[in-house]
């Protein structure tokens, strides 16, 4: 494992028929680093997901999580290792309510094993983090999009993850929610040391939020760097920020993150047995 990476990926590359989704794409995220991924629509993002969550088998490359070679390991099994993830088209169970939405996917995990008060008992602990107190009772159709993807977030944090894939987490998303979002990821990463690997379109949220940022264009990876560099970077610009855009003024950014943190107190570290969730198939435009 490279640089202390918990989450490493390396030579991945994907076609379906002619279509060359990934080539050669290596990527690395360490413990307590927000990074992101931006790239143009069709890049290779969630195909990217589906490779580092074990939904899609890549037709090369190796993924490691916390050095063990993971590549062949299906999305439950990387779960119960810490590995959580959210959707690009949300992927709550619309049946159940929020609250239970958070505790089945404690499944095998430590709070489910310290009984079912327990599990009640952290599930009301992390939507209140998220901000989603009152919805536990809530089923997720009834949700406007803001908050569907909050309780996604939240079902994600139900078991301490020690990676977290966010897909496009903040679309549909209002400032406020924005600034709640931001708030509970700087804290995950910082207090509880949780990898987060983040796409989003909104160039100013990912600026404002990652320490690092990569750019897939065209299935590979085109630059990568702190935000500072990234956005200063010509083939950047040119294909993603939009040509003739200064440094910070990128075409698709649409603002920052906001201040609005939200205490998330009560998101603990957990063992590498973290109980999964079996990831839903993906649901690809
Ligand atoms: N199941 C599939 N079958 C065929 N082609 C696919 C499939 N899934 C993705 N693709 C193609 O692979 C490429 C990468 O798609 P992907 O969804 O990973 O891009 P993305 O960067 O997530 O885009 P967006 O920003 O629009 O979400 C695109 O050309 C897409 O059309
Ligand atoms: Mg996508």
């Amino acid at each position: 494992m490279s640089g202390g990476a918990v989450l490493e990926a390396s030579g991945i590359g994907v076609r379906f028929g002619g279509v060359r989704a990934l080539h050669d794409v290596r990527i690395a995220v360490r413990p307590g680093e927000i990074c992101g991924l931006i790239g143009p629509n069709g890049a290779g993002k969630t195909t990217l997901f589906d490779v580092l969550s074990g939904i899609r088998r890549p037709d090369r490359g190796r993924v490691r999580l916390a050095g063990s070679d993971v590549t062949l390991r299906p999305p439950a099994w990387r779960a119960r290792h810490g590995m959580r993830r959210t959707f690009q088209r949300q992927q709550l169970f619309g049946q159940l309510t929020v609250a239970d939405n958070l505790v089945v996917a404690q499944e095998g995990g430590r709070w489910r094993r310290g009984g079912a008060a327990r599990s009640r008992e952290r599930a009301a602990e992390v939507l209140a983090a998220c901000g989603l107190a009152e919805l536990a009772g809530a089923y997720p159709g009834t949700l406007p999009v803001g908050l569907g993807r909050m309780a996604e977030l939240a079902r994600a944090l139900a078991e301490p993850p020690r990676v977290l894939l966010l897909d496009e987490p903040a679309s549909g998303m209002t400032a406020a929610e924005r600034g709640r979002l931001a708030g509970v990821v700087r804290r995950l990463a910082a207090d509880e040391g949780c990898a987060v690997l983040l796409v989003e379109h909104d160039v100013g949220f990912v600026m404002d939020l990652c320490s690092r940022v990569v750019v897939l264009d065209l299935g590979q990876v085109l630059a990568e760097g702190d935000p500072a560099r990234v956005r200063a970077d010509p083939a950047v610009r040119e294909a993603y920020l939009g040509a003739g855009t200064g440094p910070g003024t990128g075409g698709v950014e649409t603002g920052g993150v906001g201040t609005g943190g939200v205490e998330t107190g009560g998101v603990e570290t957990g063992g590498v047995e973290t109980g999964g969730v079996e990831c839903a198939p993906p649901d690809i435009r």
